[in-house]
């Protein structure tokens, strides 16, 4: 394929207002035979999606609109924010319109930056006040614009016999720079993206990652010449610019996909990170101090694990660096150092075993003790099911301490989980004056760490996943 080193861009003049109902093609064809036009072999026509959406009759009346109470929240939200920035104020309807037109708010600042229903990331879910008669009325970005585009194609090759591509623009604010210009949102006849990756340079090395965004550049060209205001030119035929004519195209093509999107605060990446890079932290921690405030927030979120018969049995208690917690590990030092005597361990074994337990459980900035509260399990008079009650509780306050190992990850604070309490029960019972239904179940070491975990090895997939063979 060569470049043309001249392409015209002509924009189609009187064309009349569109209403409900009008036919596009049909306009083109007319506006381009008044304009002494015909079209040729490889034109792309631009259409401003305006047009597009007040013929197909997607626009919607504000004063119509009942907004849900989302839509009330993110108004009461926003409103001092666009204030602050001297815009113009959102109604909660206009709020209530552009939440049905999205799959997703990607910023709710002083601009709504939206995911629409197509994937198109833009203010407002592209709903348009401009260009459209009528107080209260919007228009929403049309519903399938690769179709629009296609049957407008179709339409005009049936016609005219020509081969020509379709873009449907529309103008979009762009991140790290300042002014909105025309975006393909909808495309038949041409790829969106021209793939130059495998091709030469002009000094003839291969391209290794150049992919054109050549339906955007054509839509912004287009764009100089529709104006934004009041110009009245939704329609821009460019000529001369070569391209591969192609029947199976798609806007989707140029959409970024969210696992490769660096800039989007995307929920799976940031949860999956959080998953993966939770590790059990058993190195010293730095001295920076914890604020009881986040590790209550971390306890907030814990308490959204699930729980048999949603019974939430976890207790924690957080154990300050003080006298308490100091007098607390000693003692429990005292039992653990019986227990290895009486297991018959070495004395070196017994001395550096005493000795990492009290560093770990008595330098870390925050001790967590989780206890399982016997009182919310369930009474059964047969001691299999009690002991099943039982077995409940502590799945349930495991699933809260994993929330809370993945809340700790998330505020960036190590921590570790350690059994020890189990081996001390009535001792920390005693010390911490604990209620008569509660069992020691387990400590969290929690502070910032010094340095990354590397993690341990992790069983194959097929070695946890037993499939059944019968
Ligand atoms: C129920 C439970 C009890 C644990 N008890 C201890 C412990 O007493 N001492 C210790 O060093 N680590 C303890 N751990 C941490 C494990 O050693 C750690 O989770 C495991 O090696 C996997 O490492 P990772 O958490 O970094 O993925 C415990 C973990 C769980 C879930």
């Amino acid at each position: 394929m060569s470049f043309k080193d001249e392409i015209k861009i002509i924009g189609l003049k009187g064309i009349p207002l569109i209403e409900k109902g009008d036919n596009i093609p049909e306009i083109i064809i007319e506006t381009l035979n008044r304009n002494g036009l015909a079209l040729e072999d490889g034109d792309i026509i631009v259409i401003a999606q305006t047009i597009i959406s007040k013929s197909n009759g997607r626009t919607r009346n504000l004063n119509e609109i009942l907004p849900s109470e989302k839509a009330l929240k993110l108004w009461k939200e926003i409103t001092p924010k666009v204030k602050s920035h001297g815009l113009p104020e959102k109604s909660p309807e206009l709020i209530q319109a552009i939440l049905d037109e999205s799959k997703e708010i990607i910023k709710s600042e002083h601009v709504l930056i939206t995911e629409t229903k197509h994937g198109f990331i833009c203010a407002d879910a592209g709903i348009d006040k401009s260009n459209i008669e009528g107080e209260g009325i919007v228009t929403l970005l049309p519903e399938n614009p690769d179709k629009e585009a296609e049957k407008i194609r179709t339409t005009l090759k049936n016609k005219t016999e020509r081969e020509i591509a379709i873009i449907i623009s529309d103008s979009f604010g762009r991140v790290f720079r300042l002014g909105a210009i025309g975006n393909a949102i909808g495309v038949s006849g041409i790829n969106p993206i021209l793939d130059m990756r495998g091709k030469k340079d002009l000094f003839g090395y291969e391209l290794q990652t150049t992919i054109v965004g050549h339906a955007d550049s054509l839509a912004a060209a287009a764009q100089l010449v529709m104006g934004e205001s009041d110009e009245g030119i939704p329609i821009v035929l460019i000529r001369g610019y070569n391209f591969e004519f192609n029947k199976e195209t798609t806007i989707k093509s140029i959409l970024r996909k969210k696992e490769i999107d660096l800039f989007r605060d995307n929920e799976e990446v940031s949860i999956r990170k959080i998953l993966k890079n939770r590790r059990s932290y058993k190195l010293p921690f730095t001295t920076r101090n914890v604020d009881r405030k986040i590790i209550e927030e971390c306890i907030e979120l814990a308490r959204w694990a699930p729980s048999a018969h949603n019974s939430q049995f976890w207790r924690y208690i957080i154990l300050e660096r003080d006298k308490l917690r100091e007098s607390l590990i000693k003692k429990m030092n005292e039992k653990l150092r019986i227990d290895l005597l009486k297991d018959g361990k070495s004395k070196e074994f017994i001395k550096s075993k005493v000795e990492k337990t009290k560093i770990n459980f008595l330098n870390s900035p925050i001790l967590i003790l989780l206890c399982l509260d016997t009182s919310e399990l369930d009474k059964y008079p047969d001691p299999k099911r009690s002991q099943n009650e039982f077995l409940l509780g502590i799945q349930s306050i495991s699933s809260s301490a994993t929330y809370l190992l993945l809340a700790f990850e998330m505020k960036k604070l190590a921590a570790c989980w350690y059994c020890a309490p189990l081996f001390a029960k009535s001792i920390i019972k005693e010390n911490l004056k604990l209620p008569e239904t509660y069992i020691p179940m387990a400590f969290f070491t929690v502070g910032y760490p010094i340095q990354a975990i590397e993690p341990p090895n992790r069983k194959k997939l097929k070695e946890i996943i037993y499939e059944l063979r019968f």
